[in-house]
C-alpha cells in the first residue's frame, strides 16, 4: 500500500472500536486516506474533503451501503436508506414527491402546532422540573413525522418506539463484528431486547399502514400502497419513521446542550426570537436559528459516519482500493477538522453569517468537509424537512425556555450520535 497508512484495528469497523475521537486521531496521522482493515477485511477512513466527495458522489457507481447500515436491513427492512442502488433509484423517483419543496410548507404546519403543545405543556410544569432533552426532542420529532407524513397522531407511542429504539440499536451494536449476522440467532438477552423492540416497531408501523389501507389520504404510506408491496410499503414507512426523527431529535438534543453551556449565544437567540411568530414564510428571518442549528450539527453531527463497500476496483488519492473493501468517512472528524475550521472546537453560530445572513458556505470550508445530510444520489431526502424542523422547533421554544443541563453527556455513537443515558436538563424560563 505505499505510503498509505496502515493503521491495524482489533476488529474491523466495531463502532465501538473506531469511536468518533478515534478517527479525529486517525485523520490528524493519516490527513488523506488511512487503511484500517485486518487481514480478512480491507477497510479505509478517507479523512479529506476531496476523497470523501470521490466517495460519495464521482465515484459513487463504485459502492453500495457497506455492511453495518445493511445489517440495520434486519431491523428497518429494506427501505431507501438501505436499499441497494439498483432497487433505490425508482423508489427515490417515487418519494422524492413527498419531499418537494411545495410540501414542506403544510407539514411546517404540524411542526408549529406539535412545537407549541409541547411549548404548553412545559408551561404546566413546576419551574426547575427536571426533564430529558432527548426524550422530550425524541417524542416531539416523532410526533411530528407521524402526523406530517402519515397523517397519524404518534404521541402515545412515543415512549414506547424511544425505548425500542435505544435497545433495538444496543442489539444492533453488538453484531456488527465480523459474522455478526450470526450472533443473532443466540438468544442471548440482548438480542432477545433487540426483537422484542423490533415487534414493537413493527407493530407501530402495521398499524400506520392499516389505517392508510382503510382511509386512502394523500400521505406518504397511501401513495407508496399505489405502487409497492405491503412489505416494501412497512420497510418504507419503518424507515421514514425512524430516519425521519431520530437524527433530528439528537441534532436539536446536541444544540440546547451547547446553548446551555454557552449563556452569550443563548442570548443573541433569545434577541432574534423573543416576542416574534416563527413559521416557514419567515424562516429567512431566522438567521441565527439555522445558524445555531448548523453549529450543532457541525460539532455533533447525528449521522457521524458513513461508510460504503467497494463493488468495483476503485482509485482514490492514487491507490487502487479493491473491491470488496470498506471506506469509511466521518462528519465528526471532517466537521472538527483544524484544516477547514477556525476555532473548530468552539460554538460559535457566527461562523455561518455573511453580512447577517445566513449562509452555508460562509465559514469558507471547501466541499466534502461539510456533509451532516451525506452527499450525492444517497443524499438524505429529509434535508429540507429537517432544516425547516429544527430551526422552527428551536426558534419557537427559545421564545420560552433556556434549559439547564444537568450533565455534560459521553458520545454514545451508535448509528445516530446520541448523548449517552439522555440529556437531563431543568427547564428554565428564558431570561428577559
Ligand atoms: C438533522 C436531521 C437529519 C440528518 C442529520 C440526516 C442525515 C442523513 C444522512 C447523512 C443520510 C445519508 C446516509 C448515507 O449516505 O449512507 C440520510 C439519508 C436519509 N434520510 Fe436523513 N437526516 C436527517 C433527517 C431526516 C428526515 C427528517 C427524514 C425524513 C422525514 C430523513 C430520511 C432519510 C432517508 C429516507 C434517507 C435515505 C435516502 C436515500 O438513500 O435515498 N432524514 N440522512
Amino acid at each position: 500500500m505505499g505510503p498509505v497508512g496502515i493503521v491495524r484495528m482489533l476488529s474491523t469497523l466495531v463502532r465501538r472500536d473506531l469511536p468518533p475521537l478515534r478517527m479525529q486521531e486517525l485523520g490528524r496521522d493519516y490527513p488523506r486516506i488511512a487503511s484500517i482493515g485486518t487481514a480478512k477485511q480491507q477497510a479505509f477512513l478517507v479523512s479529506h474533503p476531496d476523497l470523501v466527495r470521490e466517495l460519495l458522489v464521482v465515484q459513487a457507481k463504485a459502492v453500495e451501503k457497506g455492511p453495518a447500515l445493511l445489517s440495520a436491513g434486519v431491523l428497518m427492512g429494506e427501505g431507501l436508506l438501505t436499499l441497494r442502488n439498483a432497487p433505490h433509484k425508482p423508489r427515490r423517483r417515487l418519494v422524492n414527491p413527498s419531499f418537494h419543496h411545495s410540501r414542506i410548507a403544510g407539514y411546517a404546519e404540524v411542526m408549529v402546532s406539535a412545537t407549541d403543545a409541547l411549548d404548553r405543556r412545559w408551561a404546566a410544569l413546576r419551574p426547575g422540573t427536571e426533564i430529558d432533552l432527548a426524550q422530550e426532542m425524541s417524542a416531539l420529532t416523532l410526533q411530528i413525522v407521524g402526523q406530517a407524513l402519515f397523517g397519524a397522531d404518534l404521541g402515545e407511542q412515543a415512549e414506547d418506539v424511544y425505548r425500542s429504539l435505544e435497545l433495538a440499536m444496543s442489539g444492533w451494536e453488538k453484531t456488527l463484528v465480523p459474522g455478526g449476522e450470526r450472533l443473532l440467532q443466540i438468544p442471548l438477552p440482548v438480542f432477545r431486547r433487540m426483537w422484542g423492540a423490533k415487534a414493537a416497531l413493527d407493530g407501530v408501523v402495521e398499524r400506520l399502514v392499516r389505517r392508510a389501507q382503510e382511509h386512502r389520504g394523500d400521505d406518504v404510506v397511501s401513495g407508496l400502497l399505489e405502487s409497492l408491496s405491503e412489505d416494501e410499503v412497512r420497510a418504507e414507512a419503518m424507515t421514514l419513521m425512524l430516519a425521519g426523527h431520530e437524527t433530528t431529535a439528537n441534532s436539536l438534543t446536541w444544540t440546547w446542550h451547547l446553548l446551555s453551556r454557552s449563556p452569550k449565544v443563548a442570548a443573541l437567540l433569545r434577541q432574534e426570537v423573543v416576542g416574534t411568530e416563527p413559521t416557514y414564510a419567515g424562516l429567512r428571518d431566522l438567521p441565527f436559528t439555522t445558524a445555531c442549528i448548523a453549529e450543532g450539527m457541525r460539532l455533533y453531527p447525528p449521522a457521524w459516519i458513513l461508510e460504503r463497500e467497494v463493488t468495483e476496483d476503485l482509485v482514490l488519492d492514487g491507490y487502487v482500493i479493491p473491491r470488496g473493501s470498506i471506506v469509511v468517512a466521518s462528519q465528526y472528524a471532517l466537521h472538527r477538522d483544524p484544516r477547514w475550521w477556525r476555532d473548530p472546537e468552539t460554538f460559535d453560530p457566527t461562523r455561518w453569517l455573511v453580512d447577517g445572513r445566513f449562509d452555508e458556505d460562509a465559514p469558507g470550508q471547501p466541499r466534502g468537509a461539510w456533509f451532516p445530510f451525506g452527499a450525492g444520489t444517497r443524499q438524505c431526502i429529509g434535508e429540507s424537512f429537517a432544516w425547516a424542523e429544527a430551526v422552527l422547533v428551536l426558534a419557537r421554544l427559545a421564545r420560552h425556555w433556556a434549559p439547564q443541563s444537568l450533565r455534560d453527556p459521553k458520545l454514545h455513537a451508535a448509528v445516530t450520535l446520541r448523548p449517552e443515558g439522555g440529556l437531563p436538563a431543568r427547564l428554565m424560563a428564558a431570561p428577559h
